[in-house]
């Protein structure tokens, strides 16, 4: 690797990955010795960071051709859903390759919708990744289901699908698989252990706008997919959400649903056709339809340009010693990298925490993260078992917390959650010096590794 050359000194005060939605947060310490050569000190010790440069900022929109779409529903004093959110699904349905859309308010109410309307509530079992954004478990359990921990292939930060069969039980009705960091799972392998076991599929592509297995878009393997455009996301709406399925009944149910149980169609506000099904309202409005259809123009290029960065980093960083970048699930033709993540081992840093080398970085001017952290395991699942619908729906042996917890053990990924380190999608929409930054500053730490030891 070319060795970087710190000829600039600034003082950065606080770079701040705002509305990434994951704590991003580069805290960068102002640097008070600016006499300070650059002889590749760590800039936390006082030697010149690697970059002081700004990352490229997210959301990025257009002021005149986004502008004029929001301005044009503003105006025409539409705003609940109408023609603007339908051309929005329309568009949506085909990127992904998929017969029908259904907007919702946002990827929790996209999988609560997809779940209820798949039939899968009380006394099922479904199974999931503890390496996810809390929403895939939360679901489970909104829709009155027990969430089935499987462990996490740490190379590849996707579920362990040669974990997924001992899991199975005669109450497990579906598996909901997470496409996590944008990078898919091996969901050609977990399709075939659900037709194998006559389960359904709920896939959380909520991080994997256009990812593809075998040319596949993800989200279309399964009976349903669900995604989401909260504004950290690679197609930012601020917020919204997603079912895709080419199944012509569940949208329908699915629509109604979203629709306080009325009859599936276009007109959304009528109430002569009654109500159906029991229903809520998980519509979006046109102006958020307005900029999603404005950012759908973008997400092509961006993701190819984020996927571009991600090779390449990873090229250069694959080689330091204790750090093992993420591993593609076979047959994956395309990631999106809502994230680019890595496996940072300390050992090969002269015992380094990741915490420390995690602050060592920010002060290089490298906004990075440590990602999730376990989720069998955090107490919101024993206030779900302890609610009063639990207590009443569920044989007590099956609200036994301690054998639960016991049972969904995941020692694989309690290790992934204390090794993992992430970089958020923008960063990757930078240039290829950038890149070069970032593995700049992840040697210079292995290097100073032995000296930043004693930090607070
Ligand atoms: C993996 C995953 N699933 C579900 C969700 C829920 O989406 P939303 O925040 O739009 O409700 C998110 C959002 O962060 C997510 O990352």
């Amino acid at each position: 690797m070319k060795k970087k050359e710190y000829s600039r000194r600034k003082f950065i005060k606080h770079s701040t990955l705002t509305g990434l939605g994951i704590g991003l947060t580069a805290s960068v310490t102002p640097n008070l010795f600016s006499s300070c050569q650059s002889d590749g000190t760590a800039a936390i010790l006082g030697g010149q960071p690697v970059r002081t440069k700004e990352w490229p900022k997210w959301p990025i929109w257009n002021t005149e051709t986004d502008e004029e779409r929001v301005i044009k529903v503003l105006r025409s004093g539409v705003w609940s859903r109408s023609d603007t959110v339908i051309e929005f699904e329309e568009k949506w349905a085909e990127t992904i390759g998929s017969k029908r859309c259904l907007a919702t308010t946002n990827g929790t109410s996209a999988q609560i919708t997809a779940l209820r309307q798949l039939g899968i509530g009380a006394g099922d079992e479904v199974i999931v990744s503890p390496y996810t954004f809390i929403a895939t478990i939360q679901t489970v359990l909104m829709v009155g289901a027990i969430p089935v921990f499987v462990d996490t292939n740490p190379a590849t930060f996707q579920i362990d699908t040669d974990k997924i069969e001992e899991k199975i039980t005669s109450r497990t009705i579906a598996i909901q698989p997470v496409h996590i960091l944008g990078l898919p799972a091996n969901i050609e392998k977990i399709m075939d252990i659900a037709r194998k076991h006559k389960l359904l599929v709920i896939e959380d592509a909520c991080q994997a706008w256009q990812a593809e297995v075998n040319n596949k878009k993800v989200g279309t393997f399964g009976d349903a997919g669900c995604f989401s455009f909260q504004n950290s996301k690679n197609i930012p709406i601020g917020e919204g959400g997603a079912i895709v399925s080419d199944n012509d009944e569940f949208m329908d149910r699915c629509f109604s649903f979203h629709n306080f149980g009325r009859p599936h169609g276009k007109v959304v506000g009528t109430v002569s056709g009654g109500y159906e099904i029991l229903g809520s309202k998980c519509r979006i409005t046109e102006y958020q339809a307005a900029i999603g259809l404005a950012q759908l123009k973008r997400l092509d290029g961006q993701n190819t340009h984020r996927e571009t960065n991600a090779k390449y980093l990873r090229a250069q960083i694959q080689d330091i010693p204790g750090i093992l970048p993420y591993e593609l699930s076979e047959n994956v033709t395309r990631a999106v990298f809502h994230l680019f993540p890595f496996r940072y081992k300390k050992e090969e840093f002269q015992g380094l925490s990741r915490s420390k080398f995690l602050k060592a970085l920010s002060a290089e001017g490298i906004p990075c993260s440590s990602g999730y952290k376990p989720l069998n395991t955090m107490p919101y699942l024993k206030d779900a078992f302890e609610s009063k619908n639990f207590q009443k729906v569920y044989p007590k042996e099956m609200l036994d917390f301690d054998g639960y917890l016991q049972r969904n053990q995941c020692p694989q990924n309690d290790q992934l959650c204390e090794e993992a380190v992430w970089f958020g999608q923008n960063m990757l929409l930078g240039t290829r010096s950038d890149m070069n930054d970032i593995a700049g500053a992840i040697e210079k730490i292995h290097k100073n590794a032995g000296n930043l030891k004693d930090l607070a």
